[in-house]
């Protein structure tokens, strides 16, 4: 098997072998190490030819016994025409996929198909989120069988459904733990999951007396990228006597939170790491700018900005157990930055048009809709719904800003040109076929972005099979 690293690419990686023991010291032991251990690892290779991977490790075994993990390179000590090569010596099982004995699997296989949705009945109130819970069972299952086809650990965000059977039915299929941003979001949490992770900057004494407390009784951790925060969570948690662990946030191109500089990030991760009350667990990051169609340099570039901060860490002994990723666009293709062990993806439990027109799910992947009534109609190609701004949130698309406020599933080439607070302005081509709604009429809107409108409702149904629940959105309006 010949694997091809683009000829002239400098940072071109690609997968090399299946076996290291990055903490073998002698190239006798390495040797075997190699091919006797059951984790696998995979190995980045930086060439600027083509390399053979049966020679690869002979090739280089010198400098991969004398390494550990991290970033190796060197010079082939055999020939010439590989110059220069680098390791990356990374638990994973992804590339299992590549070997012989061992058949691919699509790991974003994307079996759509059309669940029913029962229309409520007629007094059923409007403007009201309904849930279908066949769709979010299988958008649950399809998430957690990826990551266990990678070796992945999954910790959703619950700040898209803010419930709590929801984080119980992602704990029940195989879920790590729960992700929120709000300490009133871990608070609600934390009655149905023992392991929390706060992945928002814990700033102020008004959250971190908080954190303290419920650190006392749970596995809580914070992501942070700043001293100033570090130390504070230092103090909270000595004052109550508990250990939290913390997660130091690294910037990876979305420029939101997230340490930009390694230098710095690496000094943050020590200080962590030094602080009698804090646990440090690892590094988090927000790829939000990671969409569907990045291709490969994107993702090196993110495995790399991770890669500078983990590989110094190592290097100074300071274990980096968690690295923690993901956002629903990216989610499914997590793979391709090897360093990932965990990923927190929100929106999938739901989707949203967001979603769909990202191309990451389809219209039967949305679980969740609004239901509204038509409850005027000016004229021939124009309605108005009784679902507003403060049911649907006023968050345009964020692919196509001009598609109107929703998708009108039964008017599928309506626009959802305009809200007010309570109304929702909707209008029909000139020369749509469609026979225009009666005053009276319900259709279903699938929002642009779900979590928001979710944020907007007291409570919602849960469609399942044919009962409709009314269930609270526990964890609402937390601004805390
Ligand atoms: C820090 C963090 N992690 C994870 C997520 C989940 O991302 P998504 O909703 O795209 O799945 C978000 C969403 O805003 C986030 O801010």
């Amino acid at each position: 098997m010949k694997l091809v690293c683009p000829i002239q690419i400098r940072d071109a990686h690609c997968r090399v072998d299946r076996v290291l023991d990055g903490s073998a010291r002698d190239p006798t032991q390495a040797r075997r190490a190699l091919t006797t251990l059951p984790r696998i690892y995979r190995i980045f290779v930086t060439a600027d030819t083509v390399v053979q991977r049966s020679g690869i490790l002979d090739r280089f075994g010198i400098f991969l016994c004398c390494g550990g993990t991290g970033w190796h390179a060197g010079n082939c000590t055999h020939c010439t025409h590989v110059r220069r090569v680098q390791f990356r010596l990374t638990p994973t099982i992804d590339f299992v996929q590549s070997l012989p004995g061992f058949p691919p699997k699509a790991p974003d296989s994307h079996e759509s198909y059309r669940m029913e949705w029962l229309p409520p009945p007629d007094d059923h109130p409007t403007p009201s989120l309904i849930v279908h819970g066949g769709i979010v069972d299988r958008n649950l299952s399809r998430m957690q069988s990826y990551c266990n086809d990678h070796s992945l650990n999954l910790r959703p965000h619950t700040k898209t459904h803010k419930s709590l059977e929801m984080a119980k039915r992602q704990l029940a299929v195989g879920a790590v733990g729960l992700t929120v941003a709000k300490v009133g979001e871990a608070e609600i949490m934390s009655r149905v999951c023992s392991d929390v992770f706060i992945a928002y900057p814990a700033v102020g004494s008004h959250r971190l007396a908080r954190i303290a407390t419920l650190g006392k009784s749970h596995r809580i951790s914070i992501g942070i990228d700043s001293l100033a925060a570090a130390k504070s969570l230092q103090d909270a948690a000595a004052s109550q006597s508990c250990k939290l662990g913390v997660l130091v946030d690294l910037e990876v191109g979305f420029f939101r939170t997230g340490v930009e500089d390694p230098k710095n990030a690496i000094a943050l991760c020590e200080f962590v790491a030094s602080q009698k009350n804090l646990d440090f667990r690892g590094v988090m990051c927000f790829p939000g700018h990671i969409l569907p169609s990045a291709d490969d340099s994107v993702w090196y570039a993110y495995t790399d900005s991770l890669a500078k901060v983990i590989d110094q860490l190592q290097s100074r002994s300071i274990p980096v157990p968690i690295v923690s990723g993901g956002s629903t666009p990216s989610a499914m293709q997590s793979h391709r930055n090897p360093l990932l062990n965990e990923i927190r993806p929100g929106t999938y439990i739901y989707n949203d048009m967001n979603e769909v027109r990202l191309g990451v799910a389809t219209l039967d992947d949305c679980a969740a809709r609004v239901l509204a009534t038509v409850v005027s109609t000016p004229n021939r190609n124009k309605f108005i719904v009784d679902a507003g701004s403060k049911t649907l949130s006023s968050d345009r698309n964020c692919v196509d800003a001009d598609s109107g406020f929703g998708y009108v599933v039964e008017f599928p080439d309506a626009k959802i040109s305009r809200l007010s607070e309570e109304h929702g302005e909707v209008v029909l081509p000139e020369a749509s076929p469609s026979k225009p709604p009666r005053v009276g009429d319900r259709i279903w809107i699938i929002p642009n972005h779900i979590c928001v409108s979710v944020n907007l409702q007291n409570s919602f149904y849960l469609l399942e099979q044919e009962t409709l629940d009314q269930l609270p959105v526990d964890a609402r309006g937390m601004l805390v």
